[in-house]
Parts: C-alpha cells; sequence; structure tokens
C-alpha cells in the first residue's frame, strides 16, 4: 500500500483536475481517491454516478488484488442509497456484507492514507442458494423457463442436439406439457423414443432416436451433479431480487455459490438465465436516477469459456438491452479478455487491479487491456497495472453526461462491512429466519410433463429414478458410442419401455393431451420436484397384469436393481472406449 504524507493543499493541478472531471450534483458511488506518484490525493474524489451505474462495468485483476472486496464496496453503497443488488458469491466470501467490519490496522492505515471518515456498517443481505445447495433460500427455475439455448449450455450440447432440444421444447408447449424439471424433460424424451410415442417423434421432424438418447445421456451426467435440485418450481420471482427495506435500503442478495463452485457450467448458466428473466419481465424504463438493481456476475470468465457464439451473442445482446430496463451488468473476472468484446465495448465503468505479466497471455491481455483506457498523460498505464498494490486499481467511470472520465490510478476505500465470509451456520440461520424461507423452502408438486405422459401412458408416473432412469442412461450411451444396439434395441431388450415400464402390456394410449385448455406457460408458472414426485408416487402401482418378472422389474427395487446393472455395463463400456 501507498502510504506516502497526502497532499492536502488542494492546489496540485493533477488533484484539481481529476475532482473536477469526476465531480457530480447527484449521488455517488465512491470508489477511492485518485493517487499519482505515490502520494494518495484527499480531494481527488474517484467516483461514478449513480444514475451511470446501468451502464455496466468490469472489475478485473490478477488472484487476491482486491476484486471482491470493490465489488463490496460498490454493492453496499448501491444498497445504502437505495437500490437492490444481486450478487453471485461464488467463494462465499461476500457474505461479510451482512456485518459491520471491525477495523483493523490495515483498514485504519488504509482511512487514514485516504483521509475519510468511517463508520462500520453492514448491509440487508438476503441469502439464496442454487436448489438449496449451501446456506440460503432455495432458488429454482423451472426447465421450461431456462429453454433450450441455455439448457445445451448446462449439457455442453452440439448445435444438433441443441436444435433438437428446440423442437422437443416446442413440441411440449404445443401440447400443453408444461417442462418444470428434469424428469418433465427426461421423461418427455423416453416417451418419444419408446412404440407410444414413435408416430409424435415422427411428427416432430428433424429429431433422431439417437439424438434424443444422447440428450437422454447427458441429461444423467447434469442428474449426477444432483442439477434437479434447482430445476422445479416455486421459480424464483424476480420481484424478491428487487426489494427494499422499510428505511430505505435496497436488498442485496447473495447467490452462496461455494458448495456449487465445481459446477461453474451449471451456475454460470443459471446467472445467464436470471439476467434473461429480468430482462423479459422487466419493463422499459428509460433514463433513472438510480438503477433499478445492479448485477454482480463474479468469476465471469466461466460463462464464457468455451462458449458457442450464439451464446456469447445471446449474452451480449441481453446485457446492450437491460441497460434500458434499469439494470446494470458488472462482471468481475481476472483477465479483462475474458468478456468477449462485444460485451467489453459496452462497459461503462472500468476497476482494473493488477494485472501480472508472466505469461504471453498475460503480457497480450495487459496490452489489450492498456487500450482500452482514454488516453492519459499522467500515467505509463503498461507499468502502473502491474504495480498496483492490493486494493488499488486504474479506474476510469462515465461521467454525469455519459462521457468517460479521465484514467485515475485509486485507492480503493475499504467497505464499511466486514471483509470476508462469515460463518455458514450464521447464514444459514439468516436465511431460514427471512421472509423468503416459508415461500421457496418446499418445492411444490404440480401436473406437468411427467404425469400427464404417464396418464396418456395408462400408467400412474414411477417415482425415484429421473433421469437417471437405468433405460435413459444406457440407450443413450450405446447411441452415442456409434456401435452397438440403439436406443430402441436396449429398451426393447430390456423388455421395457423408456420409463422402465413394460409397454407391450398396456392399454391403447388416450387421446392426446394436446386438447387440454388451459397449458401452463412452460416458462415458469409451475412445477413439481422429483424428490416430492417420487414421495407422492412412492405407492405407484402398475395397471396391467404381468409375471413376477415383469412385477419385480416395474418395482422400485426392480427398478433400481436394473439401474444398477445397467450403469455398470456402461461404465465398462466407457472404460473401453
Ligand atoms: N479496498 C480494500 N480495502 C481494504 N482491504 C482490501 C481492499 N481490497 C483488497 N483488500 C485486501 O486484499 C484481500 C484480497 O482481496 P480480494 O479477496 O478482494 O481479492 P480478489 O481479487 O477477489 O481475489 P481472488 O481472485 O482470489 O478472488 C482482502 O482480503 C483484503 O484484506
Ligand atoms: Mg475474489
Amino acid at each position: 500500500m501507498t502510504t506516502e504524507a497526502p497532499d492536502t493543499d488542494g492546489t496540485n493541478e493533477f488533484a484539481t483536475r481529476l475532482a473536477a472531471a469526476y465531480a457530480t450534483d447527484g449521488p455517488t458511488v465512491d470508489i477511492g481517491r485518485a493517487m499519482l506518484d505515490g502520494v494518495t490525493h484527499h480531494d481527488a474524489v474517484i467516483q461514478v454516478p449513480l444514475a451511470m451505474c446501468n451502464r455496466h462495468g468490469l472489475i478485473a485483476g490478477a488472484t487476491g488484488t482486491g476484486k471482491t472486496v470493490t465489488l463490496q464496496l460498490l454493492a453496499e453503497q448501491l444498497s445504502a442509497q437505495g437500490v437492490p443488488v444481486f450478487a453471485a458469491d461464488i467463494k462465499g466470501d461476500l457474505s461479510g456484507l451482512v456485518k459491520a467490519a471491525e477495523p483493523g490496522s490495515k483498514i485504519n492505515e488504509r482511512v487514514e492514507t485516504m483521509g475519510l471518515s468511517y463508520t462500520p456498517a453492514g448491509a440487508p443481505v438476503q441469502f439464496w442458494a442454487l436448489g438449496g445447495q449451501g446456506p440460503g433460500v432455495p432458488v429454482r427455475a423451472a426447465i421450461g423457463g431456462f429453454g433450450p439455448d441455455l439448457l445445451a449450455k448446462v449439457l455442453d450440447a452440439n448445435e444438433t442436439q441443441r436444435s433438437s432440444l428446440a423442437l422437443v421444447f416446442h413440441y411440449a408447449d404445443q401440447r400443453g406439457l408444461p417442462l418444470l424439471d428434469l424428469v418433465d424433460l427426461s421423461d418427455l424424451l423416453k416417451y418419444l423414443i419408446s412404440d407410444e410415442g414413435k408416430a409424435e417423434l415422427k411428427s416432430i421432424g428433424g429429431l433422431s432416436t439417437q439424438t434424443a438418447g444422447v440428450l437422454l445421456r447427458k441429461m444423467v451426467e447434469l442428474e449426477q451433479q444432483d442439477a434437479e435440485l434447482f430445476f422445479g418450481e416455486p421459480e424464483l420471482s424476480i420481484d424478491h431480487l428487487m426489494q427494499v427495506t422499510p428505511d430505505g435500503k435496497g436488498v442485496i442478495s447473495c447467490l452462496e455459490l461455494a458448495q456449487v463452485q465445481d459446477r461453474p457450467r451449471l451456475f454460470s448458466t443459471f446467472l445467464m438465465w436470471l439476467l434473461a428473466s429480468l430482462y423479459e419481465d422487466l419493463p422499459e424504463a428509460g433514463d433513472l436516477d438510480k438503477p433499478k438493481l445492479v448485477f454482480f456476475f463474479d468469476e465471469a470468465h466461466l460463462l464464457f469459456n468455451d462458449a458457442p457464439k450464439a451464446f456469447v451473442e445471446q449474452v451480449a445482446q441481453t446485457v446492450r438491452l437491460i441497460r434500458s430496463k434499469g439494470v446494470g451488468v458488472f462482471f468481475v473476472t481476472q483477465l479483462p479478455d475474458d468478456v468477449p468484446d462485444d460485451v467489453l465495448s459496452q462497459l461503462g465503468t472500468r476497476v482494473q487491479h493488477a494485472l501480472r505479466a508472466y505469461t504471453p497471455r498475460d503480457a497480450k491481455a495487459l496490452k489489450a487491456a492498456v487500450s482500452t483506457y482514454p488516453r492519459t498523460d499522467d500515467y505509463e498505464l503498461e507499468e502502473v497495472l502491474t504495480q498496483l498494490g492490493t486494493g488499488e486499481a486504474v479506474v476510469t467511470a462515465l461521467s454525469e453526461r455519459g462521457a468517460p472520465n479521465p484514467v485515475a490510478w485509486t485507492m480503493v476505500r475499504p467497505p464499511q462491512s466486514q471483509i470476508g465470509a462469515v460463518d455458514p451456520a450464521e447464514v444459514k440461520t439468516m436465511a431460514e429466519t427471512s421472509t423468503m424461507w416459508p415461500i421457496y423452502s418446499e418445492e411444490i408438486d404440480r401436473d406437468s410433463a411427467r404425469e400427464m405422459l404417464a396418464r396418456k401412458m395408462g400408467v400412474e408416473p414411477v417415482g425415484e429414478e429421473p433421469a437417471g432412469d437405468p433405460t435413459g442412461e444406457a440407450a443413450p450411451a450405446a447411441a452415442d458410442a456409434g456401435a452397438g444396439p440403439s436406443a430402441e434395441d436396449l429398451l426393447r431388450d430390456s423388455g421395457l419401455s423408456a420409463d422402465g415400464v413394460d409397454l407391450s402390456t398396456l392399454p391403447p394410449p388416450p387421446d392426446p393431451p394436446a386438447a387440454k385448455a388451459e397449458k401452463p406457460k412452460s416458462t415458469s408458472k409451475s412445477k413439481s420436484t422429483s424428490k416430492s414426485r417420487s414421495k407422492s408416487s412412492g405407492s405407484s402401482k402398475k395397471k396391467d397384469d404381468g409375471n413376477a418378472v415383469t412385477d419385480f422389474l416395474k418395482s422400485r427395487e426392480g427398478r433400481a436393481t436394473v439401474n444398477n446393472v445397467v450403469r455398470g455395463i456402461f461404465d465398462l463400456l466407457k472404460k473401453k472406449r
């Protein structure tokens, strides 16, 4: 940290110029104080007009340089000024937002160097967790609302598989089959490759049995990541991300992701879904005094890693358009080039912490970062960017009029809230006593594709094994291997339908559910969980007669046994490949 005596005489040309450039009449978010030649200038306040916080931003820097603390600083100030905030807390270290800091010598030193008056304070925080995995109120999304494009991203599906998914979603929409969780989708796929569904499959056109099989296998993999916990209802209502306390503070929604940080594709796509839902649901807002919500996308590179071009375009488009709905998006990442150019070019605020120049990629990223800043005669940017101390950053932000302000080497303020995590047990208690808990803690079970298809096939839904159904797993693996039996062959050979039910003994299916008058929006408004379903269908019984073996195969134990056997076979097959 730079600790030279501050310049306080107010005559310094640099300080006066920077202070004037960043001065504004309205409320602001205060980032810190400008530095030059090792001196921190008390009067050179580097700040962003609150009204410009929907112009998006980037917080970048090497590991340990202060990105998360900067995020925390911005979030607590937005909250204090009545702006709700959403932040993805990847490592769990944002939970400190809820507590007032207990300043130690480092904070005190910083406060003194910057000439600040400093009062510790906590912010109102609502803790959320994806599908309840982690300390927080469970957040869920209906799979229909997720849509084929985002689901394809989560499944790491190729273009053929993505377009096949789109066809299946469209089919479900047309037939009034709500897709609420993974079971709904896997049951629909299984139905389409069953004897009963063959004609329907043909009517869809463009969806092959083989692709359906591969998709099923990918869904099994997704299930193994416990994804079914957060596909379902009640779906998160975006109103609950935009709350203000009775005393006018914006509530900070912290999505606690520490427990799922090993599943980045899943949670980053989920965040994208959230952003897209915000965009869809919010009305046009025009120019506002302050944003309606600011969304912080930490570890943003995870969103773009290996992302198909169409997905990146979709993100860029959402980011571009969501500004007019009053939502600001801040990307937080290590290297600025983690974020695609299309998105980078839309960012108004840049807080660049120290960059390292160890590798050729680092050096390239450093040069690229320099080129995105306005020209400056105050600093050698390439040099400064590698010399910045912890909690220092090179900043540029938009003025009130929307023009870029001069580049400022900035000593970043310490947040008023605690730096670092709060005990997860405490976070859990706070979540469970929050007003959101009674609304979201229990998953809702309602009629959806699974039950409807089961009725169509004349059976009650069989619980327990959602996409991980033995046939679901077996069939696609075989299809994907490109050799051996097809999905259908396997299903036939096993004597079971895709749902593990002996189809040959079933009565003819009743009329398709297409005639159903009321079709819930497949995107979001209803659902049930595989868990609750399994509970409610625990007493599942066959509708037809069969022999003892068939009876056993239809029982939960039988299905579990078949499941294990098939899993074993496919583990072997996988190893061979
Ligand atoms: N503005 C600040 N005021 C006071 N201390 C700070 C500030 N910024 C950073 N620090 C100190 O630096 C440490 C590391 O900061 P932070 O956790 O924000 O780094 P990071 O860039 O998010 O790292 P990572 O990439 O590993 O997530 C903090 O724990 C804190 O001690
Ligand atoms: Mg961090």
